[in-house]
């Protein structure tokens, strides 16, 4: 016996008990596990997520976060198999590696250059691929749903791993120009030089100029996230129907998106696309492809729902 079975005899704390275990979901000795990899991985918004849908859905499984150093990545996509998960969502720092890693990957991760979701196979094996590009267009779609990739100017800001994923997405939709420009234009030129497509590169000093006819603006620099300097854009030149998307989603509302707001055009945060690719690796492990809807949005951001709901 311990300290504890000492200080709390059977029956008086069950009864304390009861109400929280009530609302907790079943999880039995069958659950289906998933979960995600990162490093940090404190700070993800992933394990809330998925346990909503969970509960929501009554589905018997279990999501968890999986902290695992570099020097243990290789060792712990080995292991996932052999522990019985279903799959696993893989975050910074590991998606490149990851693509390396695993046995099969979709075409589009191979594009993209990043595995962001793992699919256990049958007979063990790993399937990668890459749900950004689905949740940046889903996120688009359902915010404005009358927007196509066709119909005019894109500007995309950055060229970092999210912009792959982005310039993919809109490539495959059939964009009609994209003007890209990252700080260093070299990561703009592989980029442009990788993804084959109406892809035109300008200098990172050109990026207010380069707003001019635009339909859609595309964030996906880290500009702007919380302990960051906010991406510097004069707005001036952006015609007053152009779409101004912001992938960072912490804060909900950038500076970018405000000052979007303030002068009426209208405004996607990212949080959405963060949602909306977490839904094929759901899926894919526990058999329900889960809605999008307030409610969810709501549970998984508390306070913060009512500032990013005021959004589109
Ligand atoms: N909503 C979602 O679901 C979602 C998904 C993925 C990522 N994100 C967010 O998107 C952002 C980028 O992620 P990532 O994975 O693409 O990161 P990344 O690969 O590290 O790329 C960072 C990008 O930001 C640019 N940048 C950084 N500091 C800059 C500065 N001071 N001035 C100008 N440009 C600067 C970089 O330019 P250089 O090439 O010149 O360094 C690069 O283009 C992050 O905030 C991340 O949280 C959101």
């Amino acid at each position: 016996m311990t300290d504890n079975d000492d200080a709390t005899p059977m029956g008086a704390d069950t009864a304390a008990l009861e109400p929280p275990l009530k609302s907790l979901p079943t999880i039995s000795g069958a659950a289906r596990l998933a979960g995600v990899i990162g490093w940090p991985i404190a700070h993800s918004l992933s394990p809330r997520l998925h346990n909503t849908w969970l509960r929501h859905y009554g589905i018997d499984g279990v999501y968890v976060p999986l902290e695992i150093r570099p020097e243990n990545f290789a060792d712990a996509l080995v292991a996932l198999p052999k522990l019985g998960f279903r799959g696993v969502n893989v975050t910074f720092p590991y998606k490149e590696t990851a693509l390396a890693l695993v046995q099969k990957a979709t075409p589009a991760a191979r594009r993209i250059g990043a595995v962001n979701t793992i699919v256990v196979a049958l007979d063990g094996s790993l399937i990668g691929s890459n749900t950004d590009a689905f949740g940046f267009l889903e996120n688009l779609r359902d915010a404005k749903p009358s927007w196509r990739a066709d119909s005019g100017r894109v500007v995309v800001l950055g060229a970092g791993g999210a912009a792959r994923a982005i310039i993919v997405a809109l490539c495959d939709e059939g964009a009609a120009e994209i003007r890209l420009l990252n700080r260093t234009h070299a990561r703009a030129l592989n980029l442009a030089a990788d993804v084959h497509g109406p892809i035109c590169t300008l200098p990172w000093k050109d990026r207010h100029q380069a707003l001019a006819g635009a339909e859609l603006v595309v964030n996906t620099t880290s500009l702007g996230m919380r302990h960051q300097p906010p991406l510097d854009l004069d707005l001036s030149l952006l015609p007053p129907g152009a779409i101004v998307c912001d992938i960072v989603y912490v804060p909900t509302v950038t500076p970018l998106l405000a000052a979007a707001r303030a002068r009426g055009n209208p405004c996607v945060g990212g949080l959405g696309m963060l949602i909306h690719q977490a839904r094929p690796g759901f899926a894919a492990w526990f058999g329900r492809m889960p809605e999008v809807s307030d409610d969810l949005v709501r549970q998984v951001l508390g306070d913060q729902f009512d500032e990013c709901s005021s959004l589109v």
